[in-house]
């Protein structure tokens, strides 16, 4: 029997490449999700394009009230039926009431080592410290910046020639490979 694919939202602020990445894997057969959803915080982000492109529904809420926000996105994901939530560069905190309604079933992404380095920055501060490794880290959301439970990491040996441009492009294609591995982690254990 074909398990139905799960219903997954996508949240991101700006550029949107892992948004990207996660749609390009979401029409894999083999996939168990399937994207229904963009919401953004920035109706000028980048990403919201591929939403365009892809024909995916898309949404943008002001956070700067992110309590009516937050209560309009709940609204919208329910509507649509949404199982998951891929946090994809997407610079806003979630309310312990937002997470508390989808316990277990937000995940984030984030370009360092967790619990080193979270927030902002990262790869400048990585090598303003003369790191010899960074990477990056799937994990699960909770109400504080970058913490929760890790789902998956992966480490990359920093050389001495990186900048933080090198060492973004590195990590980014990293987390292409870890973001849809965690997917799956997370969902072979339903
Ligand atoms: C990615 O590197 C992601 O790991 C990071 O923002 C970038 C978004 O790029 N997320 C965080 O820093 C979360 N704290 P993208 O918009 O091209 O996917």
């Amino acid at each position: 029997m074909v398990k139905e694919k799960l219903g997954t939202a996508v949240f991101i602020s700006g550029r949107g490449s892992n948004f990207k990445n996660l749609i390009n894997f979401s029409k894999k057969k083999n996939s168990p999700i399937v994207i229904k959803l963009l919401i953004s915080n920035n109706k000028y982000a980048k990403g919201i394009s591929y939403a365009l492109n892809n024909k995916i529904k898309k949404k943008n809420f002001d956070f700067k009230n992110s309590k009516k926000a937050e209560k309009l996105a709940l609204d919208i994901l329910k509507k649509n039926k949404i199982k998951l939530i891929c946090l994809a560069g997407f610079m806003k905190i979630l309310s312990k009431n937002f997470i508390k309604k989808f316990k277990g079933k937000i995940i984030n992404i984030h370009p360092s080592l967790l619990p080193k380095y979270k927030g902002l920055n990262t790869h400048a501060r990585v090598l303003m410290n003369n790191e010899k490794f960074s990477g990056c880290t799937v994990h699960f959301v909770n109400s504080k910046l970058d913490s929760g439970q890790i789902i998956l990491q992966k480490k990359i040996k920093i050389k001495k020639r990186d900048t933080i441009r090198s060492l973004e492009r590195k990590i980014l294609k990293e987390e292409y490979k870890i973001y849809p591995k965690a997917i799956t982690k997370i969902l072979s254990k339903n």
